[in-house]
């Protein structure tokens, strides 16, 4: 039942059939869909990825309804009918979820009634413009290149860190992720506020904020998963897991603010600088303080555990493919400036190991797609963890090859002969990811570094993967050895 191509049906108004015929699981009177998530259900304890089931078994188009605060969601799974929709929708797109972090805002954060939220959870007029702001400030790459010398010194410093925590046998003696969100949060740190936060420091203590906080940014995505991407009776009763969320989310913000007021009393203490040596935080504080407040939360939130994740996923498959590592450690000792397999390298663990299952965003008017009216106000979420793995798009979709982003088009591996909606890790349009090159930045620099520094080998099988996050995980154990080149 597997969508084979992408096309758009395009059928007469009256043709249209109503958005509670797409198919999807049997929903029963009162209960709906919810025995199939509840223990002994079928999609409850499932095997594989709950999209990849949903599509093998109801084709491009899936219904999900509502329950216990859950609102009904529409699965896409052909890139073609997706970005028509996409490309229809209003300019200031929508991206639902989020809804108790938007809670704990509101009744436990803000002093203001209208003071902004943030990128990642405003709308409208308020998110467009914070985003008019940033985007110059996080968007061009000659700006974030003026951030290389001091990335780089801290992949330095992540590599020396790595060292002095391996034993005999060249293996890890610590959490190999834990370690990679302390990189991401130091390279995050830097040029979102400007200074060194010493997360690499050899004797940083477990309770020392920079620990706190990366383990907090992991569990708030634990947790967002059962209040807001699960049915959850938060939004009518007072539940323990809600209870631990709005902690976190308290949590998390008393740790940013803590960062962020350290790097304001630095600046102030220092002389004037020019503006290519500005942090993020320096330059948005010049345009309006609240903006520049509510901005360094997102990049304290969004970048830490994504690049991590990211990272971790490409070091996997480098180790696993060794003759790709050699091939990218020549590219690397070459010298030269431009690096395109390094860059397809990325491109390829964002493929395979996305951080992201996909697009998600609500309608903001009725949309004819695939032969069914989707009704205003639904949510919409584009499968693209799926169709990165679909065989028609990307030929041996399991397989970890590179040289698909680089070879020329008259090769069948070609990925432009993929539909272009089909691969976007960071998402989409206005909306997508805002610190897109600072991730690129951080893991060129660091990746770079660590295959000329280790022959990095994989022992076992491969990694298993967490379905239980609103972003996914690669589980433990970290069976690397870290062999000198
Ligand atoms: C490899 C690493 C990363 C990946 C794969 C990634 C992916 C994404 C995706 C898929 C979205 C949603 C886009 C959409 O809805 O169209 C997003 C949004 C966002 N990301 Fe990232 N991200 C990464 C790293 C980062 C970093 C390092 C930062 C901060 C420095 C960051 C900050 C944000 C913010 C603030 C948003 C919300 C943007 C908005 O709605 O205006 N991300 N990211």
């Amino acid at each position: 039942m597997v969508s084979k191509g992408c096309t758009v049906v395009k059928e007469a108004e009256d043709q249209l059939k109503p958005w509670r015929k797409i198919p999807g699981p049997l929903s029963l009177p009162i209960i709906g869909q919810l025995l199939h998530f509840l223990p002994g259900g079928w999609l409850y304890n499932r095997p594989i990825e709950l999209q990849e089931l949903l599509h093998k078994h109801y084709g491009p188009i899936v219904r999900i309804d509502g329950n216990l605060g859950f609102p009904p969601i529409t699965f896409i799974f052909d890139p073609e009918a997706a970005i028509t929709l996409f490309r229809k929708e209003d300019p200031l797109p929508v991206r639902p979820g989020f809804d108790s972090i938007i809670y704990h805002r509101k009744h436990f954060y803000h002093k203001h009634e209208d003071d902004p939220n943030g990128l990642i959870i405003d709308h409208g007029e308020v998110w467009r413009k914070l985003r008019t702001m940033v985007n110059p400030v996080m968007l061009q790459t000659k700006t974030i290149k003026l951030y290389a010398n001091v990335m780089a010194e801290v992949s330095d410093d992540m590599i020396t860190r790595l060292r002095s925590k391996l034993n005999k046998q060249k293996m890890l003696e610590t959490n190999l992720f834990t370690e990679l969100n302390l990189w991401a949060l130091e390279s995050v740190g830097v040029v979102a506020l400007g200074g060194r936060l010493n997360c690499l420091d050899p004797n940083l203590p477990d309770d020392s904020p920079a620990k706190k906080l990366i383990v907090t940014v992991h569990d708030i995505f634990k947790i967002l998963h059962e209040l807001d991407f699960t049915p959850s009776l938060w939004k009518y009763i007072t539940t323990p897991t809600y209870k631990k969320g709005i902690k976190l989310y308290s949590e998390h913000m008393r740790l940013n603010e803590f960062f962020i007021d350290k790097a304001i009393q630095q600046l102030k203490s220092k002389e004037e600088k020019n503006d290519k040596d500005k942090s993020i935080l320096e330059k948005l504080l010049e345009m309006d303080r609240n903006v520049a407040v509510t901005v360094s939360n997102d990049l304290l939130l969004a970048g830490v555990d994504t690049s991590a994740s990211t990272t971790l996923a490409l070091l996997y498959l480098l180790a696993a493919n060794p003759e790709k590592q050699n091939k990218l450690r020549e590219e690397v000792l070459s010298d030269e400036e431009k690096r395109p397999y390094l860059k397809a390298c990325i491109k390829e663990a964002l493929r395979l190991y996305p951080v992201l299952g996909g697009n998600f965003r609500q309608t903001t008017k009725e949309h004819d797609v695939l032969g069914y009216r989707i009704p205003k106000n639904m949510n919409i979420f584009i499968g693209n963890q799926s169709l990165c793995l679909m065989e028609e798009q990307f030929p041996k979709p399991t397989e970890f090859i590179p040289e698909r982003w680089i070879v020329d088009k008259n090769d069948p591996l070609y990925y432009g002969n993929a539909h272009p909606f089909s691969h976007t890790p960071f998402g989409f349009g206005v909306r997508s990811c805002i610190g897109r090159r600072i991730a690129e930045l951080e893991i060129e620099t660091f990746i770079s570094k660590m295959v000329k520094n280790f022959k990095l080998d994989w022992i076992g099988s491969p990694p298993k993967r967490t379905r239980i996050c609103a972003i996914n995980y690669i589980l433990e154990p970290y069976n690397f050895v870290f062999n000198d080149v």
